[in-house]
């Protein structure tokens, strides 16, 4: 297995690397694991594998769960089908800045997207390193939001098409999850801004340190939200990732935030992306 690195923050491509035997060879399996924990997204290309393979690969991370709202294959239950065309309304879900199922108690841990039809020009995806953004903060964000905790919801994105009825309904199935601000990873420790556009609002912002008049409070921590929710937008964290069909990514959804960029319709694009479970972060 070569390593090519693609920047020197995040993301590698995997040279030389067949995932379908990835997921039968245990030596391979723990070192493209090593590497998934260093580069924090894993590229790979020509991937000629079947679904089955696709969902054996990412099973041996962890298990795999469908979404509510973006439809799984039938026959390969997990294995969420990212398809769009001409006729996908406008409102793209994967063009913004996120962290997948954090509105989930226990968001994902990671996920391996396949590429099965891209357009001719466009339809990038973009990852940003969330522990480099957490490190670079200056020491006073630091300890101003150490101890925050922060609403995470379904409806903020998937909801806003819907029915109020509908709406209501996703929301009542899928209750808003609460999770800390600065996670740590559970397996290299590192600290990791941890708030995205699926977050809301900090639940435990209102001290007498943080809050002393009305501005300081609602205004007062949107703008710190707003600031560290766009921090996935600088591009030295990033790496830009072009797809052709049969290319993988593999990236660790602990410590990254995504996004698809949207430049490409009316063309069509197709992905499917096998989300592993993770567990309850602290
Ligand atoms: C996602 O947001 O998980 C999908 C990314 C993509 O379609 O490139």
């Amino acid at each position: 297995m070569k390593i090519e690195k693609l920047t020197n923050n995040i993301g590698a491509e995997l040279i030389g690397v067949n995932l379908a035997e990835a997921a039968r060879n245990d030596d391979l399996l723990g070192a493209i694991r090593a590497e998934l924990l260093a580069h924090k997204v894993l590229f790979l290309r020509d991937q000629d594998i079947s679904r089955a393979d696709h969902v054996a690969f990412a099973e041996r991370f962890g298990e795999l769960e469908d979404h509510p709202v973006v439809g799984s294959d039938p026959e390969y239950p997990g294995l969420v089908r990212i398809y769009k065309d001409a006729n996908s309304p406008p409102d793209r879900f994967e063009n913004s800045w996120h962290c997948d199922t954090t509105w989930r108690e226990k968001p994902q841990m990671g996920a391996v997207l396949r590429c099965i039809t891209c357009p001719p020009v466009g339809g990038d995806t973009m990852w940003a390193n969330m522990a480099l953004a957490y490190e670079d903060l200056a020491d006073s964000v630091k300890e101003v939001i150490d101890p925050l905790k922060a609403r995470h919801s379904i409806e903020r994105s998937f909801g806003a098409r819907m029915t109020e009825e509908k709406r209501h309904a996703l929301h009542a199935q899928y209750p808003d999850a609460e999770h800390p601000v600065v996670r740590t990873h559970p397996e290299t420790g590192e600290k990791i801004l941890f708030v995205s556009s699926f977050t809301t609002h900090f639940t435990n912002f209102h001290t007498a340190e943080n809050v002393r008049f009305g501005q300081d409070h609602v205004p007062g921590a949107a703008n710190l939200l707003n600031y560290l929710t766009g921090r996935a937008a600088i591009p030295e964290y990033q790496v830009r990732w072009r797809w052709q069909p049969n290319s993988i990514a593999i990236w660790d959804n602990r410590c990254t935030q995504h996004y698809a960029v949207m430049d490409y319709p009316p063309c069509v694009r197709q992905m499917e992306r096998a989300g592993i479970i993770g567990d309850k972060p602290y």
